[in-house]
């Protein structure tokens, strides 16, 4: 392999591209600044859950290929290419993004390289960012203008992370110079035939952005057209059947429910605007604004539904929660729509449980207040009402005979349109989802 790689930052970004690219067969250095993370990945430990990607972790550790260290002196020392991936979370009382990780890494970084280097940045981050960045490189590094920075975003979806790395549905890299197109062409030659974008540094930020807004829109407009549908009495999951069929809408995209949640649709629509009001442009972007109003409705819809169904108030009422993770297939609770829910259904007076296969650690950690079951029968327990937050396929399996056993009234709310109705209709449930009648 022509280059050794280091990649800065290990969450969920940083870990996978680490793993997967010493699965190519590159050496890599990932480093992080918590030791503690540091010191469990290098025993083979995932911080997070993502299907696959221990084994890849674990076979980079086994070959040696893969080394985890603290030191920013041994990643400027060890590597030809150096993968910023670090979080850019949104500012605590603001829209805009934070990012100052990747800026105190670059002053990390920046003074021990003595050696001819690209760095690239892989974090979303607000358009602007990449030259801010380049300009302090240039300021702070020995080695001058032979440590040049490149931004390539990345597109992978949490729960298919290793999926996504090993076969991206294209690579957009936005650089200054031949050299380093040259060099990213060639990192990721072993993925063989991927499309790839090659632009300047504005257009590679913005991608990522418009490509997560467009997600955003996509599944707020089906959500609209859901509220619509109630107020209708119309079926808003036929309706998206019907829409998929024409190929320039696609079916991908269109599942009505409870709306987006996580580490970044919400977070970077909002960074997005921000970012496009400093630039004089935010009247281009006012329908995101739309966007996110229609995706936080969803969730209070849910309340009111879930408040409907045990009687007009939740005093006295106990509510069983199906879901905490942001989706399927994740631990991952930032943002969480389903715990959303959970924690303002508490706040009104319902005895909460919420049962989630793998999130419930972080949920527990994340709010104390709520109660917990060890199994999606154990929240049902005693509940007046259930409620279907995240479509695990475990919850989409269950017996509606058997949860309603376990139940004290069969009433249920699938706000991820997952159930099959007439299936817990004929065993005696009250059955509602959102966006149909
Ligand atoms: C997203 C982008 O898909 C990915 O390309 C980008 O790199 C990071 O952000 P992720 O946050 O992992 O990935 O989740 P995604 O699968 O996109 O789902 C986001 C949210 O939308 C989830 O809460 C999901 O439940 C919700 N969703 C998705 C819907 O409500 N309806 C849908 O039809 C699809």
């Amino acid at each position: 392999m022509p280059y050794r790689l280091t990649v800065i930052g290990t969450g969920y970004l940083g870990v996978t591209h680490a793993a997967c690219m010493a699965d190519l067969g590159y050496d890599v250095l990932a480093l992080d600044i918590d030791a503690e993370k540091i010191r469990r990945l290098r025993n083979g430990e995932l911080p997070i859950h993502e299907p696959g990607l221990e084994t890849v972790l674990r076979r980079g550790l086994g070959s040696g290929r893969l080394r985890f260290t603290t030191s920013y002196e041994e990643v400027a020392e060890f590597g030809d290419v150096h993968f910023l991936a670090l979080g850019t979370p949104q500012k605590h009382g603001e829209y805009a993004a934070d990012t100052s990780y990747l800026d105190a890494s670059i002053e990390s970084l920046a003074p021990h390289l003595t050696r001819e280097c690209l760095i690239v940045g892989k974090s979303t981050v607000p358009v602007g960012t990449a030259a801010r960045l380049a300009d302090k490189i240039a300021r702070l590094a020995p080695i001058g203008a032979q440590a040049e920075l490149a931004w390539n975003p990345e597109f992978l979806r949490e729960g298919r992370a290793v999926q996504d790395t090993f076969a991206p549905d294209r690579i957009v890299i936005g650089v200054r110079s031949e050299r380093a197109e040259k060099v990213l062409r060639e990192v990721y030659e072993p993925l063989g035939e991927v499309p790839m974008v090659v632009t300047d540094f504005a257009t590679s930020e913005l991608v990522k952005t418009a490509a997560n807004s467009f997600l955003a829109t996509k599944i707020s407009f089906i959500n609209a057209m859901a509220e619509v549908c109630e107020a209708a009495h119309a079926d808003v999951r036929q309706l998206a059947e019907a829409l998929s069929y024409d190929d320039r809408i696609g079916g991908k995209f269109l599942n009505a429910g409870l709306g987006f949640g996580g580490g970044c649709l919400p977070k970077d629509i909002r960074a997005f605007m921000a970012r496009a009001g400093e630039l004089g442009a935010d009247q281009a972007l006012t329908f995101l604004r739309e966007v996110d109003a229609i995706n936080m409705r969803r969730r209070a819809r849910m309340v009111d539904l879930a408040r409907e169904l045990a009687g007009g108030s939740f005093q006295g009422c106990t509510v069983g929660v199906l879901g905490a993770a942001f989706k399927p297939d994740s631990d991952d609770i930032r943002d969480s729509p389903a715990l959303d829910v959970a924690v303002t259904i508490s706040q009104q007076g319902g005895r909460v449980t919420v049962y989630d296969p793998i999130a419930l650690d972080n949920a527990r950690k994340a709010h104390p207040q709520l109660a917990y079951g060890e199994s999606a029968l154990e929240a049902l327990r005693g509940a007046h009402v259930v409620l279907l937050l995240t479509e695990w396929q475990e919850f989409v399996e269950l017996d509606p005979e058997v949860a309603g056993a376990a139940v004290a009234q069969r009433r249920i709310v699938d706000g991820r349109n997952a159930l099959d109705a007439s299936a817990w209709r004929t065993a005696g449930w009250h059955y509602r989802a959102l966006g149909r009648p």
